[in-house]
């Protein structure tokens, strides 16, 4: 168990690599690796082994992390469902020893399934609604006789990346906001699965009076993203880390991303072309999503490497992911300051 109900959401790619995961579980949170194409930024990967460095790299990032961790730090490894490699990520994930997996991205009905010989290792779905919530749960219960170990909920409204929803318009509709469904699944955990694993809201939190309302609500967790991504020990490049602070109300935009799923990113010159329909992709890297519109449709990019772009600090034609958060940023913080916001009585 964490000191604090506090997680560090996975960041892909590389955005929280093993130091921020490896820094916020030693101040007493969840530290999360984000596993998606960590192959890139790793010695293992030689141009053509991308899905063989991916499993060691998760390794490698497990093992690093839990150096910065020390004695009880908690690591956990955000695995994407959409991932042509899911299996094999939430696999090597386990045997590097990780305690927990968030899994979101997509509904994770066959986690249970590829973890089968980790049974210690936490298993929390990321939801946006209590049907997806409820689903997984009955499916797991069903077919490998274990329920969730927990579950973030994530509202699009406010948090980064792809956004756990379909349509465009759904990301402002009020049925995802945390109002909504984390008091819906309290009491589906409560009192349908008889169970008291902790609910953790997710998106738009900043400080500890959003945990309190969050708290209040009935969660008892929360997972933030975006402010983790602009510390010192965050892995992105310090470029990264500027165009965070840079960002203002104006630069948040929401795409159709080449995974069929609305994202929340900032309208980089490379975002700015592709939301005129003007883009121009670098090549597929690796087939690394099952469903990728790339490979489908040529009118938009390869996801992956918009996305190293982006952690590498290439503003022109990088993809920055973002919670609407990125605007509360206005200069790098360490970890540990961070955590002292939410949880003064820090030793
Ligand atoms: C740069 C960036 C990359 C992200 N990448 C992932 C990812 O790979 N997998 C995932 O499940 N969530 C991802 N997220 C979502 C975060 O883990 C987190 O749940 C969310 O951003 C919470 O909202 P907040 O940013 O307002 O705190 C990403 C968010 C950001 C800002």
């Amino acid at each position: 168990m964490p000191r604090y109900p506090l997680i560090q959401g996975g960041m892909g790619v590389a955005i929280s690599g093993p130091s921020l995961a490896g820094h916020v579980a030693k101040c007493g949170g969840v530290g999360t690796i984000a596993s998606v194409g960590l192959a890139a930024n790793s010695p293992h990967y030689n141009g053509r082994n991308y899905f063989d460095a991916n499993q060691l790299a998760v390794k490698d990032a497990i093992a690093d992390a839990r150096k910065i961790a020390g004695p009880g730090g908690v690591i956990a490894v955000n695995c994407m469902v959409a991932l042509t490699d899911y299996d094999r990520q939430t696999l090597s994930a386990c045997q590097g020893g990780v305690d927990v997996i968030i899994s979101g991205a997509g509904l994770p009905l066959r986690l249970p399934e590829y973890t089968r010989d980790f049974p210690d290792v936490a298993l929390v779905p990321i939801v946006s609604s209590l049907k997806a919530a409820a689903l997984i749960t009955r499916r797991w219960e069903k077919t490998y006789g274990r329920v969730p170990d927990g579950f973030v909920v994530e509202t699009p409204k406010y948090a980064g990346g792809h956004l756990g929803v379909t349509k465009m318009d759904q990301v402002d509709d009020e049925q995802f906001t945390l109002e909504r469904v984390i008091p819906e699944l309290v009491e589906f955990v409560e009192k349908e699965m008889g169970s008291d694993i902790p609910v953790i809201g997710a998106g738009g939190i900043w400080g500890r009076e959003d945990m309190e309302k969050v708290f209040a609500l009935g969660a008892k967790g929360v997972q933030i993203g975006t402010r983790f991504a602009c510390t010192f020990e965050g892995d992105a490049s310090d470029r990264f880390k500027q165009a965070f602070i840079d960002a203002t109300e104006e630069d948040v935009v929401i795409i159709h991303s080449p995974a069929g799923l609305p994202g929340r990113a900032l309208k980089s010159p490379f975002v700015a072309q592709y939301l005129e329909g003007n883009v121009k992709s670098k090549p597929c890297i690796a087939n690394c999503l099952t469903h990728c519109r790339y490979k489908t449709e040529k009118e938009t990019f390869c996801i992956a490497q918009a996305l190293i772009d982006s952690f590498r600090g290439n503003w022109e034609e990088g993809l920055f992911f973002c919670g609407s958060n990125v605007v509360k940023v206005k200069e790098m913080q360490h970890v540990e300051d961070i955590m002292r916001d939410f949880f003064p009585e820090m030793a």
